[in-house]
Formats: C-alpha cells, structure tokens, sequence
C-alpha cells in the first residue's frame, strides 16, 4: 500500500464523529463570524502555549503580516528572515511594505543562523523574523540576545512548531509576537486557510483585533485606523476546539515515529534532522547528495515525501531584491532535503518501508 507524504482528511476522519457535532453546531448556531468559537479558540489556544492574548486570523501569512503591522513595522524597514522557508514567511513582510532581507540558517538545526543575523543588521533593521522550522526551535536566547541589543521587534514564525519547546518553555513565548497557521497539513490543522497570533502584549492584542476586522476597535462599527478582513470563522475554529486537546498525543506520536526512524535509518548513509527535546516534527527532513533520484526511488516503493523548500527563497524574483549574498547553506539544504511520512495518520508503518526500499538503493 502506498505511503502518502501527508494525509490531512485521515486526521479529519479519526475525529469525525466529534468535528460533525461542533461543525452542526455552529451551522444551527446565530453567529458565522466571530462568535464563540472563535473567541473559545482564541483562549484555550492561547493557554495551550501559556500567553494571556490570542487572535485569530484567516491565515499563517496573515498572522505574520498582521503582526508586522500591528509592531509598526512598514516602508522603509528591513525584517531579517531565513531564506530556507516557505515563500509566506517573506511575503508576509513584503504585504506590509517593508524588505525581507534573507539570511543564512545553521546547517545543523536549519533554522536562522544568529552569527548570520547579527552581520544583517542595518540602519534599517525593525524586526526579526526566526521560523522554527519543521518543528525544531530556532536559536531564540541568541537571536532575542541580538534584538535587544538593537532594540527590534521579534515575531516568532510558529506556522511548523504547534506545541514545540525550547529548554521547557513554549516556542512562540520568546518574541513580541508569534504567527501560527492551521494549514491542513500542520501538527494543528483545519479543513481550509487560518490562524492566529499569541502574544503577551495585551495593546498590541487589541491593535490585531482591529486590524483583523476593518480597523473596529468595539462593537460600534467604526474604523479608528487601516483594518482588512482578515478574520479565522467559526466552521474552522469549532473544528480547532476538537483537534487541539489531541495535539499534544499528535506530537508525541510524531516524536516516537522520530525515534523509529532514526533507529531504522542510522546506518543508510542518509543525513537525519537534528534532536531536541521540545521539537515536535511538523516534517521529518533528511538530506541525501541525490535527492531526486532518492525520492523518485521512494516513489516507486510506494513512499511519497516532499521537498520543503527548493529553491531558497533568495533565488525567487519576488525576494532577490533582499538577499544578503550568497547563502550557501541554504542553497546546500535546499538541494538536499527531503521530507519523509512522519504524520502519525499515515507514518505507523513509513520507517520500517522506507528502511525497506533504501536497500534497493545504492548510496
Ligand atoms: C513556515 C511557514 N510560514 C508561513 C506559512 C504560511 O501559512 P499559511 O499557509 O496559513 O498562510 C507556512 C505554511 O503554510 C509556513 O510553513
């Protein structure tokens, strides 16, 4: 039987009984927009990863791009991101005016390389941008050491890191702000677009309700300043209230296929992802010199993985304009990574088939 990479609807299926239930509840309820279910979410979401203030949104993009606007941030200033992500991070800095100016990640964690960060910063730096990607944590100690030196706004990307840690503290927690999607694919995700932002900040909380819904800041529908409609609905929240009380068996259940692998794959001559003790897996990348025809073999074995991310986003025309110079980690991944079944829905049996096929497959 063929492995998928990813298999969102088998999530979906095994709480179906439950989702059914919150879906019609929300059909047969008075509100679509904004109601209970959003605010419910917002909360236990938000005590889920211990801040006080959540928001919910349409989107990971635009939880960052809210954020970014919401600490300021617009024309004329640079935000220093990692060039090995996916095309939203930057994007999100570009919708709000500013440059995404792209850096290197360390070859080891993948993340944003604080050496890299430090040399980045300019007259124009306003903000960092850390992504914890594939659920493993960025540097946060090192890289929030740099922005209180120069005084900058950090929005942590959690679109990969739902539930993760760093030394027992909750990604997400290190920043002013940090910017989640529910993505379908993403160790907490909805049937469709949306996401949130968590922050401490209780000003700033209320400056992305505004924000979110037309620049209201009350019930009474006036606009105190630019807003969008940039709001998570109900449908999707309700589904997010089911899931998220099994995120954390979900990430404990990618942990243990983690292990799996690692024991089944120490000896294939493939590069493994690094460990911590708070990742949380959202993708389980090795890297191999033959990428392609590694994953076309995979293929035929009936394993399907993904490439996160080729090319870096430093080789795409809409963020050349940023790049810092040569990235040659990032170039290096990109043209290594490979993404392996690591969703517990569909993984139980990848390690064992993937260990399997690599038999066949001369290193
Ligand atoms: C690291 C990262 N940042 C941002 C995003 C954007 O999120 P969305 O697709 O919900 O806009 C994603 C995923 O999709 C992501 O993986």
């Amino acid at each position: 039987m063929t492995i998928p990479q990813a298999a969102p609807p088998r999530r979906i299926a095994r709480f179906r009984e439950e989702i059914d239930r919150a879906v019609a509840s929300v059909l047969g309820g008075s509100t679509y927009i904004l109601g209970q279910a959003v605010a419910d979410f917002e909360a236990a979401f938000a005590a889920s990863a211990g801040q006080p203030h959540g928001v919910g949104v349409a989107s990971g993009t635009e939880a960052l791009a809210l954020a970014l606007r919401a600490l300021g941030i617009g024309p004329g200033d640079e935000v220093i991101a990692p060039a090995l992500t996916f095309a939203g991070t930057a994007q999100a800095v570009l919708q709000c005016g500013a440059l995404p100016r792209l850096v290197d990640v360390d070859p080891v964690t993948r993340c944003l390389d604080p050496a890299r960060v430090a040399e980045a910063v300019g007259a124009r730096t306003a903000a960092i941008l850390p992504v914890h990607l594939f659920g493993h944590p960025a540097d946060m100690p090192a890289l929030m050491k740099i922005a209180e030196h120069h005084g900058l706004a950090v929005i942590e990307d959690c679109a990969q890191c739902h539930g993760a840690s760093l030394a027992g503290r909750p990604l997400g927690s290190f920043g002013h702000a940090a910017a989640y999607s529910f993505y379908p694919t993403k160790n907490l995700g909805c049937v469709g677009d949306g996401g949130a932002i968590l922050t401490r900040d209780a000003a700033l909380a209320d400056r992305l309700r505004a924000l979110r819904h037309y620049g209201f800041a009350g019930p009474e529908r006036v606009s105190r300043g630019l807003g969008f409609n940039a709001r998570l609905d109900e449908i999707q929240a309700a589904i997010l209230l089911v899931l998220l009380p099994h995120l954390e068996a979900g990430n404990a259940e990618r942990r243990a296929i983690a292990a799996r692998y690692r024991a089944c794959l120490s000896l294939s001559g493939l590069g493994l992802p690094p460990e911590a003790p708070g990742h949380v897996y959202h993708q389980f990348a090795v890297t191999h010199p033959e990428r392609d025809r590694l994953m076309r073999h995979l293929a035929e074995a009936g394993i399907g993985t993904a490439v996160h991310y080729a090319p870096g986003l430093h080789r795409h025309p809409a963020f050349r304009e940023g790049a810092t110079g040569p990235l040659p980690v990032t170039d290096a991944l990109a043209a290594t990574l490979l993404s392996l079944p690591i969703q517990p829905e569909v993984a139980d049996e990848a390690p064992a088939r993937v260990a399997q096929a690599l038999r066949g497959f001369s290193l």
